[in-house]
């Protein structure tokens, strides 16, 4: 059942070429530049005519919907806010009848994405649901959506739901901007084809596995890690650190690159292991400099970074490539190495990977 694989998370890491693919399938035409989500067609004019799409979720999903929110402002100029659905239901919110609201869960079940999505309801606004099992409660309780399609996810610790929920956002975010006008048609074209290259690129990225085995096996006895990104890899940087502090109990924070000189710069001493998303992007140049202040500190960098980088190669204790793909597509290719790293550190001290202590795979408590 685990398919060879030693670990549900493994395999499921694995299998997101596959998945993705399937996640998009019969419904990115890239070729004839035809994006087509059967849940979204009759609803394009509520997204296209809402004040603002407030995205609600939990964990995993809560930093999916950060990644949408970038991809959203940026392609479709609709403004975007991402709530925690338990701090969204319980603050008495402004939600009005021009509000979309799209809630995204893997299970479907999460008791306060479910709780907010009924609040927005109550309150008139259109919701829209992405998740992964079908039938689930959510999927039913919301006016529309578009499931996943990434197959059952085992494992606790979520990897293909988020590679999936980014791409089905990123397939919302580009048909929104093409009906709007808001993306020339030759962007709209390239990132189509570029979509469709992504499970390549993500096999490409699983081929660092040993090496990041090797990289696991010289930090593993950390105590805490910090993990920095800009933009689009910023919500990334979030993520590898959850990734890693609920499998292998290591304490882990992520920043947005810029924040640490209001802060967390003070941690840092040849015990602080770094792990920077530093690829080829608008940030380089700013993400390099960052860089340089965790070396002046003694500070250990991993480094996640584009193909054929030699800048940062330079200056990182460590490495690990993903292939070049346009920025608003990086997450999806840069979030695979930061889930080899934690799954590696995970087996490595002996932790149960799959059933993480104190975690349930649907969290229906409030
Ligand atoms: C992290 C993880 C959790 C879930 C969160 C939301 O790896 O699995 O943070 O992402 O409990 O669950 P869903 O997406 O099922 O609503």
């Amino acid at each position: 059942e685990k398919g060879g694989y030693d670990h549900f998370m493994l395999k499921e890491i694995y299998e997101q070429p596959s998945v993705i693919k399937d996640t998009y399938r019969g419904r990115l035409l890239a070729d004839k530049g035809i994006i087509k989500l059967g849940g979204l067609e009759e609803y394009i004019p509520k997204f296209i005519n809402a004040d603002r799409i407030i995205i609600v979720a939990c964990g995993t999903s809560w930093h999916a919907g950060l990644v949408a929110e970038y991809i959203f402002e940026d392609l479709a100029r609709i403004p975007v806010e991402v709530e925690y659905a338990s701090e969204f239901r319980y603050r008495n919110p402004i939600i009005t009848e021009n509000d979309v609201v799209i809630a995204i869960s893997q299970s479907g079940e999460t008791a306060d994405t479910l709780a907010a999505i009924k609040l927005a309801k109550e309150k008139g606004a259109f919701v829209y649901g992405i998740c992964n099992v079908v039938g689930s409660t959510i999927s039913r309780e919301t006016h529309s959506g578009t499931y996943t399609h990434a197959g059952p996810e085992i494992g606790v610790a979520s990897t293909k739901a988020f590679t999936t929920q980014i791409t089905v956002l990123t397939m919302i975010a580009l048909k929104l901007a093409q009906v709007k006008g808001t993306i020339s048609k030759s962007d709209y074209m390239m990132h189509l084809r570029e979509l469709d290259m992504i499970p390549t690129h993500v096999a490409a990225a699983l081929k660092s596995n040993d090496k990041i085995e090797e990289i696991a096996a010289v930090f593993k006895n950390a105590t805490n890690f910090l993990y920095l990104g800009r933009g689009y890899n910023f919500p990334v940087a979030l993520e590898g650190a959850l990734k890693l502090k609920e499998i292998s109990y290591i304490h882990a924070e992520g920043y947005p690159a810029a924040e640490m000189k209001h802060g967390p710069i003070a941690l840092i001493d040849e015990h602080m292991p770094v792990v920077v998303i530093a690829i080829n992007s608008n940030h380089y140049g700013k993400v390099v400099s960052n860089i340089e202040e965790i070396k002046a500190r003694k500070g250990k960098i991993i480094a996640v970074v584009t193909e054929g980088d030699t800048v940062v190669r330079e200056l990182a204790d460590y490495v690990m490539e993903v292939p070049k793909t346009p920025e608003s597509l990086t997450p999806l290719v840069t979030t695979i190495p930061l889930q080899l790293l934690s799954y590696h550190i995970a087996v490595m001290l002996n932790k149960n990977v799959d059933q993480p202590r104190n975690l349930a795979k649907s969290v229906t408590v409030e």
